[in-house]
């Protein structure tokens, strides 16, 4: 069933993950929770309690909208059900890779982003200079009918030579090795939503 955790899409995922370091996988939530997360995001946006997202990490944190211009909101368990069923689903994933791949992923930090048309987050990796914990990159999308030429692509660098464009469409999920691609977001002519997390390791794993 589309709803039990087992019938999640890992299997491909995480074949994927292991051979090229990435993954892009079609309808990877019910089509109705995808909406609540929509909805949810929405909502929180309208009601102010997305602020604008900042690069770096702590004392090194800044907000620099020529560089990223997205407003995020830091999700929590219990925060409510659409999240919780979100995060179990993570929680899923993330113990799948560390049985397959020995990953020894920790934890997952994870935030709704808000991107309004025009903005953008330039090239960059998900790893910073002060902390390279976070190991695999994932990006949920949960916005209907999406159109290439609305833009809004997310561009992972995959090479010298190539890149790849993934459209935000509802209920695709983007998941990358964090240190091994530079990626972008491309500015959209319309709102562009996602759950966007990071999958962390331990501070003391070798991998
Ligand atoms: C990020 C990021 C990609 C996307 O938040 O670090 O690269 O497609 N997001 O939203
Ligand atoms: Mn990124």
């Amino acid at each position: 069933m589309p709803n039990s955790p087992n019938s999640l899409p890992l299997q491909p995922l995480i074949d994927d993950l292991a051979e090229q370091g990435w993954s892009q996988q079609r309808a990877f939530l019910p089509q109705s929770l995808t909406a609540e997360l929509e909805q949810e995001c929405r909502a929180r946006a309208a009601a102010g309690e997305l602020a604008p997202a900042a690069i770096g990490r702590a004392a090194g944190q800044a907000i620099v909208e020529g560089i990223r211009g997205d407003r995020i909101l830091w999700i929590e368990n219990g925060q409510s059900a659409a999240c919780d069923r979100f995060l179990d689903a993570m929680e899923t994933l993330r113990l799948e890779l560390n049985r397959q791949l020995f990953l020894g992923l920790e934890e997952l930090e994870c935030h709704f982003a808000f991107y309004a048309p025009g903005a953008f987050y330039l090239r960059h990796f998900d790893r910073f200079r002060d902390d390279d914990l976070r190991t695999v990159t994932v990006v949920f999308y949960l916005n209907p009918d999406w159109q290439a030429e609305q833009g809004g692509a997310l561009r992972m660098y995959l090479d010298e030579q190539r890149s790849l464009d993934v459209l935000p469409e509802a209920g695709t999920l983007a998941c990358f090795v964090s240190g091994e691609f530079a990626h972008e977001v491309l500015p959209a002519s319309r709102d562009r939503l996602s759950l966007t997390g990071w999958f962390r390791r331990r501070s003391d794993s070798l991998l």
